[in-house]
């Protein structure tokens, strides 16, 4: 594979890549992967699969390549973020008229605005000029009655509320030391964030919109897909890293009404997706007895076999360091739910199509876990015949200093299907 280069498991690349750069996201890959596997595909009925969409780069990459590609979302949220990255033909002075609107709407109800709307942890982390007029933007979006309009202007809302806020917002927990430079301004910010998004579709108002997207948990079958319809599956998949996606859009869930807590956020958000935090279960639901009768368990015996040693290990090393994380527990779901994945990825792939997966392998207090190449081997039990292992680049080394760091040598890798 020549397509590799350190920073493609990071959304750097993305930062200077009009619409991919339309939303700060924390999990993002480059596009330029996505672009390196199209490259020279001309067959306008190939289609890509993505079953962890994300902030859409998969998805936005293949309609700018013109290949149809077809994803997965489990969070809500991210789905109206993606489906505003896909539509190109935005009517311009339509979009302009919209923003004179909610110019006038914060002008005629800025004085009555009451902060009594305003969510509790969003009074901590915006100044109440700047509360007054992200609410008010929000509410005035219920006015606009062109959907297509209406989500572009929403997701430049949600890029603001990453831009204007007193702290970063774009991280699972959010720490109070480090203020951010520029806060506030918010409609300024908001009304550039459009324009510079307007002018960035100028030159793709041509290409047709060729992939969709679905509110959908890929362990699980999508209907809308029929078995055998893909030709790719390009996508990153959540690492087992203890990163919790319900706390990282926490801010917007809350914001713009989805979930009001932590118990809406386990509910609405974490259920739908891979167990990637140890956040997402309860400890005391899970039973190694019962889990070891489970159908991942039974399929994949000696992976079972190997997993339930280094769930053994890291449950004696928690005790040891009075760890208050079940990660033991944790790993388990994470392999039982990604064979679901690859079982869907195998049923909606064509024979012989390959899927590219970015992931990372992981040390959970101390213990090495290969992740990228168990999933290898499990993809064997869903149906593959062959898996490589591509190495991006080793990870984790700038948490070396820490007291129980471990100092094992990770990589981030990407893993072929066949
Ligand atoms: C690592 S991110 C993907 C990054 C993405 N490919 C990008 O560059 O934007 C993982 C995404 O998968 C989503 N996700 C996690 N579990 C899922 C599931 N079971 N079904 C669908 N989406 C899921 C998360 O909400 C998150 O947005």
């Amino acid at each position: 594979m020549d397509i590799l280069h350190s920073e493609i498991g990071s959304a750097k690349d993305n930062f200077y890549s009009p619409v991919h750069n339309w939303y700060k996201f924390t999990a993002g890959f480059s596009y330029k992967f996505v672009e390196a596997i199209l490259e020279g595909d001309n067959n306008s009925h190939n289609i890509v699969f993505e079953p962890f969409a994300g902030c859409g780069t998969t998805l936005v990459s293949s309609q700018k390549c013109g290949v149809k590609a077809i994803g997965n979302e489990g969070q809500e949220f991210m789905l109206d973020i993606i489906k505003a990255k896909l539509y190109w033909n935005i009517d311009k002075t339509e979009c302009i008229n919209s923003l004179n609107y909610i110019d006038t709407y914060l002008k005629e109800n800025l004085i009555n605005f009451s902060m009594e709307e305003v969510h509790p942890l969003l009074s901590t982390l915006y100044d109440n000029e700047t509360l007054k007029v992200l609410y008010l933007t929000r509410n005035s979006l219920n006015n606009i009655s062109n959907d297509k309009i209406r989500l572009f202007l929403k997701l430049a809302l949600s890029q603001t509320m990453h831009k204007v806020g007193l702290y970063p917002i774009a991280v699972p927990y959010i720490s109070r030391t480090k203020r951010m430079a520029n806060s506030g301004h918010a409609f300024n910010r908001f009304q550039s964030i459009v324009l510079q998004m307007l002018e960035d579709i100028g030159p793709l108002q041509d290409i047709k919109q060729t992939s969709e997207i679905y509110l959908h948990d890929s362990r699980f079958e999508n209907p809308n897909i029929t078995d055998s319809m893909c030709n790719y599956c390009i996508t990153s998949p959540p690492y087992l890293n203890n990163l919790d996606y319900g706390e990282v859009s926490k801010v917007h869930t809350h914001f713009f009404g989805l979930t009001e807590n932590w118990s809406d956020i386990t509910q609405k958000v974490r259920k739908n997706l891979v167990t990637g935090a140890t956040t997402h279960y309860r400890d005391v639901d899970f039973d190694i007895n019962i889990f070891k009768e489970n159908d991942f368990s039974k399929e994949n015996q000696l992976i079972f076999n190997e997993l339930f040693s280094s769930y053994i290990q890291i449950m004696e090393i928690a005790k040891k360091r009075n760890g208050k994380k079940s990660f033991n527990i944790l790993m388990m779901h994470y392999f039982e739910d990604m064979y679901y994945v690859l079982k869907e990825i195998r049923r909606v792939l064509k024979k012989g199509s390959k899927a590219y997966l970015i992931l990372g392998d992981s040390a959970p207090y101390g213990v090495y876990i290969p992740t990228t190449e168990l999933l290898g081997r499990i993809a064997y039990s869903v149906g593959f015949n062959k898996y490589h292992i591509y190495k991006i680049r080793t990870r984790g080394t700038k948490w070396k200093s820490l007291k129980y760091r471990h100092n094992i040598e990770l990589s981030e890798n990407v893993l072929v299907l066949e």
